[in-house]
């Protein structure tokens, strides 16, 4: 698995070179073959993306909730063939070539329901969740949505329920399938939409996708370089659409956001999320800091053989080497324990920038330590407060590597009183970062999923309503 994971590197590449053309005038002298090491260097801080819009939408929809609730966040979905979505679920041997999807896809992709939760996990709304399932868990919940409509002259927006990510996943690492093959079902979507009269009220700019796997999996040139993943973000049409993403590219087409990864918790009552939220709060928290993973090595600009060391060295730091087979990493409670029981977690970038552990250390009211913007703050806008202070540690990825920063000294700066905060900030924001178990309707509750509805309508009427006024 490890091996065919670092093909990914390759597509960083593509969204890399989008960004560092956008800096040539910098730069001039670097070229293509300094794009990798551009991607890692010059990224800074301050070259992110502009904040997210004002969240005014409660507060419009209220004003105008008096006739109609639903009035303003009315949703269309295609009802598109099966082979689009659950023909894909259907055949899932075929998802991943080396993993049995079948268990994961199931559940409404929530996964294995989670029996022995022991003393790490609370009772119940667990599962195994894959990282990837996002599409089926998504569309699932999209079936609970309280304001479907079928009349698409009353929609807001529209969703186009195309597992994407499985789709091209399952070409991804193709040993014999041509381009053509690999493309087939997308382009056979388009047509199709293109055709539709949904479409071309407002040329596409009121639609929606969402894609459980990262934005380098999906930005396939055809110019030579790259032959990885799919193509998705290229199609003009999609540059139309509003695309939701586990990780985005924030120099892409501007229309790529980001909504968090599934994690294994997935409840069905208000009472299990706050019995979660207790649980995590009162927790003794043994460990300044720990970190799961494994060392990339091999991979250029990775700093987790430096992660490892300062670990390793540190006795407030508990290490969890994901490599050695004993370290079962893929087991929830196994990390889930080692989170509650530790006041930061380290989010070093991994394939790529993002990764979700750290939604799982945040899920465990762990404190993420943060070595590069696009691994969280440049990403999920719609989710974590503006001042990223309040909820995590940014250390530059480059103090890492470099070996200017030792992790304990900062980390060990932070008083008690400021733990505690940046603690309760993160359990408060539970809610929002899982995913509810879409066979309940759980209206108490806002989840992921809300939050991401509303931002696309937020989003598609800004667009219709800056063209309207044109
Ligand atoms: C569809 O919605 C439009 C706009 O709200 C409305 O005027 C029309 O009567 C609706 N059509 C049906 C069949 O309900
Ligand atoms: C995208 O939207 C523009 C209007 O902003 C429209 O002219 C164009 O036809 C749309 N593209 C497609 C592929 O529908
Ligand atoms: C919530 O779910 C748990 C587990 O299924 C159940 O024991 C509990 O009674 C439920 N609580 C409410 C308020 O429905
Ligand atoms: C940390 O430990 C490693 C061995 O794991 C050692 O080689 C290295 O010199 C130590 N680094 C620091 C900064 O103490
Ligand atoms: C950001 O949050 C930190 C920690 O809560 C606080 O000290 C700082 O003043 C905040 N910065 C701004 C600009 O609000
Ligand atoms: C719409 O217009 C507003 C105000 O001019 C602007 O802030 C916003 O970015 C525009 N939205 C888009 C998607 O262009």
């Amino acid at each position: 698995m490890k091996e065919k994971e670092k093909s990914i590197l390759k597509t960083l590449v593509v969204c890399k070179s989008r960004q560092s053309s956008r800096q040539m005038h910098i730069f001039p002298l670097l070229i293509s073959s300094l794009l990798s090491s551009l991607f890692l260097l010059f990224l800074s801080y301050s070259s992110s993306c502009p904040s997210s819009p004002p969240s005014s939408l409660t507060l419009s929809l209220s004003a105008a909730s008096h006739a109609d609730p639903c009035s303003g966040r009315y949703l269309y979905v295609y009802d598109l063939p099966d082979k689009f979505n659950d023909g894909i679920v259907r055949e899932c041997r075929t998802i991943f070539p080396w993993i049995d999807m079948c268990p994961y896809v199931a559940n409404m992709g929530l996964g294995p329901h989670l029996t022995k939760t022991g003393s790490v996990l609370t009772g119940t709304g667990w599962h195994i969740t894959n990282q990837w399932v996002l599409e089926v868990i998504f569309h699932n919940r999209m079936r609970q949505y309280e304001c479907l409509t079928a009349n698409s002259s009353q929609a807001d927006a529209f969703f186009v329920p195309y597992y994407v990510g499985l789709d091209t996943g399952r070409h991804m690492w193709g040993h014999h399938t041509s381009l053509r093959e690999r493309d087939a079902l997308l382009l056979e979507l388009f047509q199709f939409l293109k055709s539709r009269p949904e479409w071309s009220a407002k040329g596409g700019r009121d639609h929606f996708i969402l894609s459980g796997r990262s934005t380098y999996d999906l930005r396939r040139e055809d110019n030579g370089v790259s032959q990885w993943g799919g193509k998705l973000l290229m199609l003009p049409e999609v540059k139309n659409m509003t695309v939701l993403l586990i990780e985005s590219c924030p120099w892409g087409n501007g229309n790529e956001f980001s909504v968090p990864y599934p994690t294994n918790f997935h409840p069905s009552n208000e009472s299990q999320v706050i019995a979660w939220q207790d649980k995590v709060s009162s927790t003794k928290r043994l460990w300044l800091f720990s970190f799961a993973g494994a060392r990339r090595p091999g991979q250029a600009g990775s700093i987790r053989d430096q992660l490892f060391d300062q670990c390793v060295n540190s006795s407030h730091c508990k290490l969890l080497d994901c490599a050695l087979a004993h370290n079962d990493c893929d087991t929830p409670t196994t990390t889930m324990s080692l989170f509650q029981s530790s006041n930061f977690c380290l989010q070093p970038p991994g394939d790529t920038p993002t990764r979700r552990s750290a939604f799982d250390s945040m899920l465990a009211g762990c404190i993420p330590v943060f070595f590069h913007p696009e691994s969280a703050y440049t990403q999920y806008k719609w989710y974590l407060p503006d001042n990223y202070s309040e909820y995590s540690v940014y250390v530059p990825q480059d103090d890492v590597r470099e070996g200017r920063v030792s992790i304990e000294e900062v980390l060990l700066k932070y008083s008690e009183e400021e733990i505690r905060d940046m603690k309760e900030k993160v359990v408060s924001m539970i809610p929002t970062l899982i995913y509810k178990d879409p066979s309940y309707k759980l209206e108490s509750v806002r989840d992921a999923f809300d939050v991401a509805i509303d931002g696309v309508l937020r989003r598609v009427k800004s667009i219709i309503g800056n063209q309207s006024s044109i």
